[in-house]
């Protein structure tokens, strides 16, 4: 079965799956296994921490693999963003912008004429990416980890309303890593998926085996788990920061918003809960095993082609 949708045009990738971001380890040599594998890969600019060094991580990322990939940039987080930018032009490199409005960046992605796809965690900084010309949109629904805000909603209805707000095509992610996650985003109007957590429980990812082992044996309903992924930050909180947008550089404002999303330290349940994995969303409930990317993605494809045969009574066949 051919999987093509605007997302697979988009960025030329087999199947419409976008390996997330990860600042720390979103190396060119995961982004190649990934893109080896038929999905989108992703180097996060701010791991490759220079320019310089991100132009030889495309191009080392480039000889692993005729794959697809992109590059994350990340505003508050990714050092000298415009330089990054301007490597991505010169390589002819699709971007992922990231965190809050790409305004900044958007003038310059347009002249460079790459493709553009901005992620983000409300619906309405999507439609406001696809008025600044982004080519694509993500929106990280509650279940997902990262960027949180007081008006993110659960992915099933970010995905299902979000998908009917924008035109471009639109990538739901948050909470996703099967098949099930997958074709049933792509049935509630996404043109595809992005998964983070699901890809770190994978052989190549450059992260520790105990977090990874921690994955595996995470329930997604222990409450600690829930409690810290699903909580976003206090509407109080947020109005704060908020206040103090335009005072600060953008590189110091972010980082204080993002300061406030963490629920960790403030669990003030049950103590004989067990502590869940450190890292990841509510994904963890579709980890079970540690297989390589490859085998992870071809599982999902086969699972997913084999649910599509079960509903072919749908078509009266
Ligand atoms: C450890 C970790 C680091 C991340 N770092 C970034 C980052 O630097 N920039 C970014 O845009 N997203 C980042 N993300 C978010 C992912 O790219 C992706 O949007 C998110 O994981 C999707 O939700 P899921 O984990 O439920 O699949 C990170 C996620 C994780 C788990």
């Amino acid at each position: 079965m051919e999987w093509k949708t605007r997302v697979t045009e988009l960025f030329d990738c087999k199947y419409p799956i976008l390996e997330g971001a990860y600042a720390g380890f979103g190396n060119w040599q995961f982004a190649a296994a990934c893109a080896e594998a038929g999905a989108h890969g992703c180097i996060t600019a701010s791991t490759s921490r220079t320019p310089e060094q991100l132009k030889e991580d495309i191009r080392s990322c480039r000889k692993a693999t005729s794959g697809s990939f992109g590059v994350n940039l990340s505003f508050g987080i990714c050092p000298r963003i415009e330089d990054m930018l301007e490597v991505c032009i010169e390589e002819k490199i699709p971007v992922e912008t990231a965190i809050y409005k790409p305004d900044a960046l958007a003038p310059r992605i347009k002249e460079g004429g790459i493709p553009w796809i901005h992620k983000s965690a409300r619906v309405k900084d999507a439609q406001h990416a696809e008025e600044l010309g982004a080519d694509a949109v993500i929106v990280v629904g509650l279940e997902g980890v990262g960027f949180k805000s007081p008006e993110q909603l659960p992915t099933f209805i970010t995905t299902s309303w979000g998908s009917r707000q924008v035109k471009v095509p639109f990538v739901a992610a948050g909470g996703i890593g099967d098949a099930r996650g997958f074709l049933g985003a792509l049935a509630m109007g996404a043109d595809g998926i992005m998964m983070g957590t699901a890809f770190m429980a994978t052989k190549e990812c450059p992260t520790n085996e105990a977090s990874k082992q921690g994955m595996v044996e995470t329930s997604p309903d222990n409450p600690r788990l829930r409690w810290r992924v699903l909580s976003h930050a206090s509407p109080k909180d947020y109005a704060e920061v908020l206040r103090k947008r335009g005072d600060l550089p953008l590189s110091e404002w972010l980082p204080m918003l993002e300061r406030i999303q963490p629920k960790d330290s403030d669990w003030e349940g049950p103590p004989d809960i067990p502590e869940p994995s450190r890292v990841g969303s509510l994904a963890v409930g579709a980890i079970d095993s540690i297989p390589t990317v490859k085998d992870f993605i071809d599982g999902i494809i086969r699972e997913a082609e084999e649910m599509v045969e079960k509903w072919a009574w749908v078509k009266g066949r």
